[in-house]
């Protein structure tokens, strides 16, 4: 299966960004891992700050692969354009976080996000996106 990765703002920073939420490893060495873990899968990664940068990267994946892993981090609570986005295309997305949103701020109790995607797993750390993979090689 081909498979992405995309993360949204500030997930460049893991492993430096609050360790206490986030955790202490980088996201490269944790994709090392999974990679390793998936040899089955053909698995990418792309990360951007910006806002449309996250959308054409879905327009660009998203009639190709198999499956989207999407953390849109701060944007999940934000973006109408990234969830437009996820409606539009045609690959299946799950919704990641590696917090648990629900047991913080209000503000990120609503996500964009969710109701366009095949499912949401959040609150595991990074093995949230393990699960995101289990989940479409499962799947039927
Ligand atoms: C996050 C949760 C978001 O609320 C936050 O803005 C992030 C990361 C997570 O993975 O836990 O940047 O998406």
């Amino acid at each position: 299966k081909h498979i992405i990765i995309i993360n949204g703002p500030n997930l460049n920073l893991l492993g430096k960004r609050e360790p206490e939420i986030y955790g202490h490893q980088t996201f490269e060495d944790y994709l090392d891992i999974l990679q390793s873990k998936y040899s089955e899968c053909k698995l990418e990664y792309f990360q951007s700050n910006i806002e449309g940068e996250l959308i054409d990267k879905l327009h660009e994946v998203g009639f190709k692969y198999d499956g989207i892993i999407l953390n849109a981090a701060a944007y999940t609570h934000t973006s109408v354009g990234i969830s437009d986005a996820v409606k539009a295309i045609e690959t299946p997305v799950v919704e990641v976080h590696i917090s648990n949103t629900y047991a913080r701020e209000d503000f990120r109790h609503v996500s964009y996000i969710s109701p366009n995607a095949k499912g949401v797993i959040l609150g595991f750390g990074l093995k949230s996106y393990d699960l995101a993979i289990e989940s479409f090689i499962f799947s039927v």
